[in-house]
This record gives structure tokens, C-alpha cells and sequence, in this order.
């Protein structure tokens, strides 16, 4: 790969999350070392085609959001709220806007459509061969598909935050 080209990883098809839903997906990822580490993330889905990334880390302690609710918003749906402690978060750009990280944010993740499936892009994720427990939380773990061939390198480097335009 050289070094114009990220790596795109299609984490789920588009339309396994419906408008106005979110999943979460326990990833793993490579570090600069080497290393495996884990790499909880999850994807809102807002209208019919922005997708907002971010990783699964409330910036007020760094609990899953959705850690005691198994939700990801407030009871309105008009915030991302974090389960611990009701940290409220803006959902398009991951501000903290109420609660007691109010003012920092969500990690945002650069997304893309391609082909109708979510993809991730510019993080080294690393293939999970670890047996999963039957007994963990019921996430929605992704079949993560790593996307290395011509076809699906997308030359450039992707924004943060913001739903980048599906491709076709
Ligand atoms: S851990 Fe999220 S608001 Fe406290």
C-alpha cells in the first residue's frame, strides 16, 4: 500500500442499521507497537444515508456509552447520552454538551458507504480470532471484512466526524 492509500475495513451493511438507530461493534486494532488492543466502536445512523463513528469511550471516565442502558440515547433520542453517569452528547459531532465531561468529545471515526456497506477508514484494525464468550454483552460484533485490494483503497486521507458521501 503506499502511502497516498488508508486502509477501509467494511464493518457492517448499511442496512442493518435502520434511521435513527445505532450499533455498537467491539473491534480490535493494531497499534504503532505491533500490538492487539481492543477497539470498541459504534455507528449512528441519522436519516436515510449519514453515518456518525465513534469510539465506544464516554470521555468523562471511559465507560461504554451504552454500558448499564445497552442504549445510546437519551430518552428524547435527541442526544447520545452515556449510561453511567447521563452524559449528554451532541450526536453528529460527539461534543459533550451536558453532564460531567461537558465540553470535550466523542472520538470521532471517518466513515464511508462503499457498495452499501459501512466501512471504517484509516485505523489498523486487526482480525479478532479470540473465542467469543456467549456470555458477554449481546453487541452486534461485526464480521469485519478488511478491504486490501485496489478496488476498495481510497486515495487521500478521510475527515473525522462528518458522514462522507456514499460511494457507489
Ligand atoms: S462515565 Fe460517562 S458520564 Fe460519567
Amino acid at each position: 500500500m503506499s502511502a497516498d492509500q488508508i486502509e477501509v475495513f467494511a464493518i457492517c451493511h448499511a442496512e442493518s442499521i435502520a434511521p435513527g438507530e445505532a450499533r455498537s461493534f467491539r473491534l480490535s486494532r493494531r497499534t504503532e507497537d505491533g500490538e492487539v488492543r481492543p477497539f470498541p466502536i459504534f455507528v449512528v445512523r441519522r436519516g436515510g444515508r449519514d453515518f456518525f463513528g465513534y469510539v465506544n469511550a464516554c470521555p468523562h471516565n471511559g465507560t461504554w456509552l451504552n454500558i448499564s442502558t445497552g442504549g445510546f440515547f437519551n430518552r428524547a433520542r435527541t442526544h447520545l447520552e452515556c449510561g453511567r453517569h447521563k452524559a449528554q452528547f451532541d450526536i453528529e459531532s460527539g461534543l459533550c454538551v451536558e453532564g460531567g465531561c461537558k465540553g470535550k468529545s466523542l472520538t470521532p471515526l471517518a466513515l464511508t458507504v462503499i457498495g452499501g456497506d459501512v466501512c471504517l477508514c484509516g485505523v489498523p484494525l486487526a482480525e479478532d480470532d479470540q473465542p467469543r464468550n456467549p456470555f458477554d454483552e449481546p453487541d452486534e460484533t461485526m464480521e469485519i471484512t478488511s478491504i486490501r485490494d485496489e478496488r476498495m483503497l481510497i486515495n487521500g486521507s478521510a475527515s473525522s466526524g462528518a458522514p462522507m458521501a456514499e460511494r457507489q
